[in-house]
């Protein structure tokens, strides 16, 4: 039995463990959950109060999540002495799925963010972030609800692995002096060194858990996205190897784009196809329906991620997946908010959202529809935290906290037509289909 410093595991409750390649989940999985800085302490209360009542609901009181509080951030500085202790990495590493609030990057002193620093101790390569439009939320585009995208954005290599030196360093001096005297490359003397590696490992794994999802959701094409008219030997390398891959382990169930010519989709099959990424964003506002999965690297991912979520209202409202081969972390995408933190006011539809990815994650789908679904008629009925209410007409502004009971509201309208789940193989789950109708 595993033992912590100072942290007590919920008697009720069993391990998520991995066997065989797949999750294997209880009806009562212990999941650990970081409140984090901010606005985490008013967000968290009430995505646990929506995602409770939706398992509940679905299931009839037969599944339930034993919560587990372990600490990071301010909360964890307090009870260790230390941002990110011990018993918080051998909690995730045990129980193997988590949810995360924001948390704050102290400012000063070199300190390194511990969303980076947990995304790389558990080498959680794919940021998983779905972009979809919620009607009734005010969005700059004209077709909003066109937007129906997952992006797998690399989480590990490329210029965000932080292999950097500043300018005038020793470091940076000998790289310039090794590069000029060995490769007969000039950079000038006065420069800062960044390295941007791109591995034929770090690719394929991203690329292979894109096709899977896409295949196991039903979705009709995978998009690499690179830069590779450029950077030919990295970003351009992605895209061959993401080509080589989809070849080679999804033979007989993708078309690529030059294979498929003008024709239409093969029934069964998904279309891979690339894209250079300063046309995709231009693409994705142009010719957005034809968007669907997309893979890229991480700094691409970065920015094209977020351009998405803006296309559909903003971060306040996008759910965030950090996934591994074992461990997956789901997360919010926005800060900490500190101007918000204790009042009350935020929204808490990102980390809610967030949580139905974790419920999908599990196989818990039934739940996640629930929640989308009261989410979508909250929303629809102008029923909105601060952020929403100043930007629809007619709204009505509610707390955080009475979002998440109009949420639960809003979920009683609906009745589960089918009673199907299980857990599900990560990476990534093959998420059951229900049906939801309004009684
Ligand atoms: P932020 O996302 O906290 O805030 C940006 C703006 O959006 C602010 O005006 C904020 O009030 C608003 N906002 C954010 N979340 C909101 C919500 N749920 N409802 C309503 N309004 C919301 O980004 P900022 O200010 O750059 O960062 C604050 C702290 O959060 C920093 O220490 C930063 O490092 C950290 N951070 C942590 C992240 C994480 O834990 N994954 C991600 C981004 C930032």
């Amino acid at each position: 039995m595993i033992s912590f410093d100072k942290l007590t595991v919920p008697s009720q409750g069993e391990r998520i463990k991995w066997v065989d390649d797949r999750l294997e989940v209880p009806d009562f999985p212990i999941i650990p959950v970081i409140e984090g800085d901010g606005i985490g302490a008013d967000i968290l209360p009430a995505t646990r109060k929506v995602i409770d009542t939706a398992v509940k609901t679905a299931y009839q009181g037969k599944r339930k999540i034993a919560w587990f509080e372990i600490y990071a951030g301010e909360k964890a500085y307090w009870k260790y002495n230390n941002y990110l202790p011990q018993d918080t990495y051998q909690a995730i590493e045990h129980f193997l799925v988590a949810l995360k609030g924001p948390l704050t990057t102290p400012v000063g002193g070199g300190f390194r963010s511990l969303n980076v620093t947990l995304r790389q101790h558990f080498d959680l390569y794919a940021c998983v972030r779905p972009v979809k439009y919620i009607k009734g939320v005010p969005s700059p585009v004209k077709y909003p609800e066109q937007t129906d995208m997952v992006i797998f954005r690399e989480n590990t290599e490329d210029v965000y692995a932080g292999i950097e030196w500043p300018q005038g360093t020793p470091e940076a001096n000998e790289i310039i002096s090794f590069l000029k005297e060995r490769l007969g490359v000039k950079i000038r003397k006065d420069s800062g060194i960044g390295i941007k590696p791109i591995s034929i490992t770090g690719s394929k794994r991203l690329v292979r858990m894109a096709i899977k999802y896409a295949l196991d959701h039903g979705r009709q094409s995978v998009t690499l996205v690179h830069k590779g008219n450029i950077m030919k030997f990295t970003e351009g390398a992605f895209r061959d190897w993401g080509y080589e891959l989809a070849k080679e382990e999804f033979r007989g169930r993708i078309i690529t784009q030059e294979e498929a010519g003008n024709s239409p989709l093969p029934p069964g099959k998904i279309l891979v196809n690339d894209r250079i990424a300063d046309n995709m964003f231009a693409q994705i506002l142009t010719r957005t329906n034809e968007y669907d999965v997309i893979a890229t690297t991480n700094l691409n991912g970065d920015y094209l991620s977020d351009a998405a979520a803006a296309q559909v209202g903003g971060l306040g409202l996008a759910p965030s997946a950090n996934i591994g081969d074992r461990i997956a972390i789901f997360e919010a995408t926005h800060g900490s908010a500190p101007k918000y933190a204790g009042l009350d006011m935020a929204n808490p539809s990102s980390l809610i959202l967030s949580a139905c990815l974790m419920l999908e994650h599990i196989g818990w789908a039934e739940a996640s529809k629930l929640v989308e679904q009261g989410i979508d008629q909250a929303i629809q009925a102008g029923q909105v935290t601060y952020d929403l209410a100043r930007a629809i007409e007619g709204a009505t502004k509610l707390s955080t906290s009475d979002f998440a009971s109009a949420v639960v509201d809003k979920m009683g309208c609906f009745e589960l037509t089918t009673q199907k789940a299980g857990p599900k193989s990560l990476p990534p789950p093959v998420y059951p289909q229900i049906e939801v109708g309004i009684k």
